[in-house]
């Protein structure tokens, strides 16, 4: 594949691994460019490892506006000043109204660390464990209108192990995004995957039951 890589921004609200496992894998052969890292945390940890890789760093403060509105149309406004062929939020803690992400649809995936359509929301490693499920794990998938629902991408499973915490399934899942977020932006930059109509589409077949990686 020779084709110029994939202009992508990142929006992150916290610690950013999983925005350190895109750079990493950018650093090696993921094909993409990193235009920016955008929060809506001005102490997003995430903030000091764009800037350690020499990536344009950006805030977008939330709190400086009065509604959602205000608030999506200037993210979508830094965002769009960078041109991006792909939104990538890596855990980014904000609600995104209608307007934004049908903007920017078939472009823009999420990370949640369950296997949709479990456990949307927050609190889902420990909610995993409360509902005594044998197997957990994250799905990569496109935006749509319902938070964290939509199309999934590819999905990593692991066991829930009978002395789990919330931590320690927490961090079994987590190394598994770090794979799978790389893998799936990888695909879609190298025009492997789409959004058709409701579904995530992977190498022309539906991509979801095809490819979630076993552990
Ligand atoms: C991850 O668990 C992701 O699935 C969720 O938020 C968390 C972000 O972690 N959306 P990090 O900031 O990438 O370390």
């Amino acid at each position: 594949m020779n084709a110029a890589p994939l202009p992508i921004v990142v929006l992150i609200s916290g610690r950013g691994s999983n925005l350190q496992a895109i750079i990493d894998a950018a650093q090696v052969d993921l094909p993409v460019v990193i235009r920016a890292v955008i929060s809506n945390r001005p102490d997003a940890l995430g903030l000091e490892r764009g800037r350690r890789a020499r990536i344009p760093v950006q805030v977008v403060d939330h709190k400086n506006f009065e509604n959602r509105m205000g608030f999506d149309e200037a993210l979508r406004a830094v965002i769009d000043g960078f041109n991006p062929g792909l939104v990538v939020l890596a855990g980014f803690m904000r609600i995104l109204s209608p307007c934004f992400v049908s903007h920017y649809r078939g472009r823009l995936i999420n990370i949640h660390p369950s296997l949709l359509p479990d456990f949307p929301g927050l609190n889902t490693h420990q909610r995993a464990l409360e509902a005594g499920v044998s197997e957990h794990g994250a799905s990569v998938h496109f935006v749509v209108d319902t938070v964290d629902e939509g199309p999934v991408i590819v999905q990593a499973r692991v066991p829930v192990l009978t002395d789990d915490t919330e931590a320690s399934l927490a961090e079994r899942v987590l190394k598994q995004e770090h794979h799978i977020y790389p893998q799936a932006i990888r695909w879609f930059a190298e025009g492997r995957v789409e959004l058709e109509g409701n579904v995530a589409m992977l190498d022309g077949k539906p991509a979801l039951g095809r490819n979630a990686p076993k552990i």
